[in-house]
């Protein structure tokens, strides 16, 4: 590898958050971006001035002049895509999902063991303040016994076109993968990540139908769930993408509203508002634990991050194990939604857990 770590994004939409914030560490040469949208790829090519571009992800990765890509295709081409990088020897930053469904995840994980390639899943929220000072209060036990999360994330109405990849379950869309995800991992990350045990959820598919191609590949459009850890704590979330809700806008334009909030016996937080609140009588103590920073700077730690843990050859924060037991909640949720029951949820054990490293 060359001093500088050469760079290649696949996926110019989402992709510019990324090439905004790698542009900003010393070290990283811009070297491709691919999209198949040439008005998106040469805009990101011109701004970020990016060495070369490309049609496709493939003719990025086979340009053979990367140590390392950031994944941001649709979410069903991300095990194609990240499969094709390790092949090439390169490290891997894959937007959320980490992958469509368990199964892609084990393949992931064990293919970048196999391959001495790093493996980071991105999820910017991590690395705010909000999220991530209220995870050193939950591990320093500033909030006492954590018992509950509840999070809820709706949309007002449907912001993207009718062949939106997000409204199609075939594409990798839905409010689950596309949303909860992000509702579920904020308070699963801030309790620490435990065990999960069981989940039950409800899903409905209302509105979308009348908004994709084909309704026989339609996604839920709303989901409702609950996932129970083996600490005896415990979540909620509600994620929708037709709320019918006011609210400060999304950067796709649509109205929004958002709540997190995490529950112990000794304070509740508000993931959002990054404020700690204890009871006590007469009147609540609420406090302000995290400066807010912009979405900026959050993509700028997450990239260093990955960058660190190149250099540093270690796992990094969002890993492919904490992926793979995300990954296994989403598939209990869905599969509960389908079914209409509780789905109990198999511990994750790698060869590490059983074998202690030998
Ligand atoms: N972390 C977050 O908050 C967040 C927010 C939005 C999107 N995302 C994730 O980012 C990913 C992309 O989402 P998006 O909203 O940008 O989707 P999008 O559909 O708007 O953009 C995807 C881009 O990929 C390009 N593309 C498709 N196939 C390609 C190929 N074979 N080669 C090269 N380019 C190709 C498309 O032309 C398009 O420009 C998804 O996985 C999504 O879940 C994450």
């Amino acid at each position: 590898m060359s001093n500088s770590i050469r760079l290649g994004i696949a996926g110019a939409r989402f992709g510019e958050k990324h090439a905004a914030a790698f542009s900003k560490i010393d070290g990283v040469e811009l070297t491709g971006i691919a999209d198949l949208d040439e008005e998106k790829r040469t805009s990101l090519f011109n701004t970020y001035g990016f060495k070369r571009q490309f049609e496709s992800y493939q003719s990025l990765i086979e340009s053979e002049s990367l140590d390392a890509i950031v994944i941001c295709l649709p979410s069903n081409l991300h095990e194609r895509a990240i499969s094709t990088s390790f092949d090439a020897d390169i490290h891997v930053l894959c937007e959320k999902p980490p992958a469509a469904n368990e199964s892609e995840m084990s393949r992931i994980v064990s293919s970048a063991g196999f391959c001495g390639k790093t493996f980071m899943w991105a999820r910017q929220q991590r690395f705010s303040p909000e999220i991530k000072t209220a995870r050193e209060l939950v591990a320093e036990g500033a909030l006492g016994d954590v018992y509950r999360g509840e999070a809820s994330w709706h949309w007002g109405w449907w912001p993207f076109a009718n062949d939106n990849w997000r409204g199609s379950r075939e594409e990798g869309g839905g409010a689950l993968l596309d949303i909860g995800i992000h509702m579920i991992d904020s308070l699963w990350y801030v309790m620490g990540c435990p065990d999960p045990v069981e989940a039950m959820a409800s899903s409905h598919s209302l509105f979308l139908k009348d908004h994709v191609p084909d309704p026989d590949f339609v996604a839920e459009d709303s989901v409702f769930g609950m996932v129970r850890f083996k600490n005896g704590a415990s979540l909620n979330f509600s994620s929708m993408f037709f709320g019918h809700v006011e609210g400060p806008k999304s950067h796709w334009g649509a109205p929004t509203e958002q709540s997190i909030r995490l529950f112990g016996t000794k304070g509740s937080v508000d993931l959002v508002q990054g404020e700690l609140t204890q009871a006590a009588k007469p009147e609540a103590l609420v406090k302000s634990y995290a400066s807010p920073t912009s979405e900026a700077e959050w993509f700028i730690l997450q990239a260093q991050e990955f960058l660190d843990s190149i250099k540093e050859s270690r796992e990094p924060e969002n890993n492919g194990k904490q992926g793979l037991t995300l990954m296994r909640v989403l598939d209990a949720l869905a599969q509960s939604a389908k079914e209409k029951r509780a789905v109990p949820i198999k511990a994750t054990r790698s060869l590490e857990d059983l074998f202690g490293g030998l």
